[in-house]
């Protein structure tokens, strides 16, 4: 059996692909057609050549790397004119309705092994709600205070797509208007084995799975997203990940220094909890920011001091991004050229090579059950961005107020963490607004209590809320505030 397709894989030394065609049913063939139709063969060929072959695994560059420069907070030394300059220009950017949310989700979930698309996941102390409608709030509650509803892109995968939509349905959109949420699909990248050959699932499926977040910028391209911001007059788009509820979504603050700088791209620091922390770390080199992984930081850097004591490498990336549209549009078409007075080149995002279990069959056709990792998968992180960014900035925020992620069953960054690290932040709010509530040392509260984000989705909004009040609730176990 001849197909122009097939050819071409047998070309590129890829025909095993193509193995049990003949066994396969005419639909299940069309099936396994179109999933090869997918694959840029010339992009796998690349990739085996730089990431796979002897000697390509060659570390991270070092050279010539400095801490990257960041506007700390007004408590911790920033300019306080400034930050008010950036939240006025924010907001005037949202009653402007120039900027939506965009939050992907395509992400397999393994760690934390919860069978559904992570944003179903139940996450909020009292009602449990789940991770999308915590947003799903956020989003509609700056809309009302702004006077400008947002426009919400969803990046899903084709594993969860599905699924994701039909939640939505099923719940209302949670009471955002169907219109404006947007969801869209993220690319695959077939697996290789470590001589490069694509992976096969079953005898008529090819292991596929999503091309890492680094994807969304292509696929908001693709799929028309950019087009339609650009037709709705929105230039600027607020990136979080699903995992994380304490985001604030929609933040005018960054979202002003992003446009008072005229920057493509920028991002929100923590300063390091320890030396060691698993993050990021936001560098410069050559004038460019780059955020290196802790895996590719050696320790004795992750380690060092000033002369202060303070650590040197502080800035820890919490993936949290602002966007302009543009910017993506130059990064998810390389090959297009106009880098229209730019001054920049236009340019892909580059793969990262993960060696992973990969469920797969053999060449008889015999599934095989990895112990160990068999495989290896090509993903893109967003951060891979920033090198390219016109005016980069980075912004420092209060780690309790943007950042719990849910990655794990148990332990750190789980749901219990993730819980807990909700009802301190509640708990700061309502003594912020001058409640009382008893909690531990470590500042969590004594009750189980939980604040919708259509009440007060930040200590701002919270406080005006209570303070409409009258009187004030009691905090006590069972305590749902819901609406101001
Ligand atoms: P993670 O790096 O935590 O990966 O994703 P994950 O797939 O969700 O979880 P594990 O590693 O399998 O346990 C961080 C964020 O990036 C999104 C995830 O949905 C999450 O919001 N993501 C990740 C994508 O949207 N696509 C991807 O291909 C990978």
């Amino acid at each position: 059996m001849t197909h122009p397709l097939i050819e071409q894989f047998q070309r590129a030394g890829q025909a095993q692909v193509f193995a049990f065609f003949e066994q396969l049913s005419p639909e299940a063939r069309q099936r396994l057609l179109d999933e090869a139709a997918e694959i840029d063969l010339a992009e796998i060929e690349r990739l085996n050549r730089m990431l796979l072959a002897p000697g390509a695994a060659a570390g991270v560059d070092l050279e010539g790397l400095e801490p990257a420069p960041y506007e700390r907070r007004p408590e911790q030394g920033g300019d306080p004119a400034a930050w008010a300059k950036a939240r006025a220009e924010g907001e005037e950017a949202l009653r402007s309705g120039r900027v939506a949310a965009f939050t992907v989700a395509g992400g397999q979930g393994t760690r934390l092994g919860y069978d559904g698309p992570k944003g179903t996941f139940p996450v909020t102390p009292l009602k449990g709600k789940p991770l999308f409608q915590v947003f799903a709030e956020k989003i509609r509650a700056a809309g009302e205070r702004y006077g400008q509803p947002l426009h919400w892109f969803i990046m899903t995968s084709h594993a969860n797509h599905a699924a994701t939509e039909a939640f939505f349905d099923a719940h209302g959109f949670f009471g955002l208007e169907r219109g404006r949420v947007h969801f869209f699909r993220q690319g695959r990248m077939p697996a290789v084995d470590f001589e490069g050959k694509i992976l096969l699932e079953g005898p008529g499926t090819i292991a596929l799975s999503p091309d890492g977040h680094g994807g969304s910028l292509r696929a908001l391209e693709r799929s028309g997203s950019l087009d339609l911001m650009q037709r709705e007059g929105i230039d600027t788009l607020s990136y979080f990940q699903v995992d994380n509820p304490l985001v604030r979504a929609v933040d005018p603050e960054f979202i002003g220094w992003h446009l008072l700088r005229r920057s493509d791209m920028s991002s929100k620091m923590v300063p390091k909890a320890y030396p060691e922390e698993k993050v990021g770390h936001f560098c410069v080199q050559r004038g460019r920011l780059v955020v290196i992984e802790y895996s590719d930081l050696p320790v004795a850097m992750q380690r060092e001091t000033e002369p202060d004591g303070r650590l040197r490498y502080i800035a820890g990336s919490i993936a949290i991004h602002i966007l302009d549209r543009e910017f993506i549009r130059r990064i998810a078409r390389p090959a297009a050229g106009g880098s229209a007075g730019s001054g920049q080149p236009n340019q892909a995002l580059p793969f990262h090579r993960a060696d992973k279990k990969v469920a797969a069959i053999d060449a008889a056709g015999r599934p095989v059950k990895p112990d160990r990792p068999n495989g290896v998968k090509f993903e893109m992180f967003v951060f891979d961005a920033l090198p390219f960014a016109r005016n980069p900035v980075v912004i420092e925020t209060r780690r309790e107020d943007d950042f719990s992620p849910v990655k794990n069953a148990t332990g750190v960054d789980s749901p219990q963490t993730c819980r807990d690290d909700q009802l301190r932040q509640f708990a700061r709010w309502v003594r912020a607004a001058g409640g009382a509530v008893e909690t531990d040392a470590t500042g969590l509260p004594r009750t189980v209590f939980e604040v919708s984000p259509l009440f007060g989705y930040d200590e701002e909004s919270f406080v005006e809320a209570w303070r409409r009040l009258a009187p004030p609730p009691a905090v006590r176990d069972g305590l749902y505030l819901e609406s101001s």
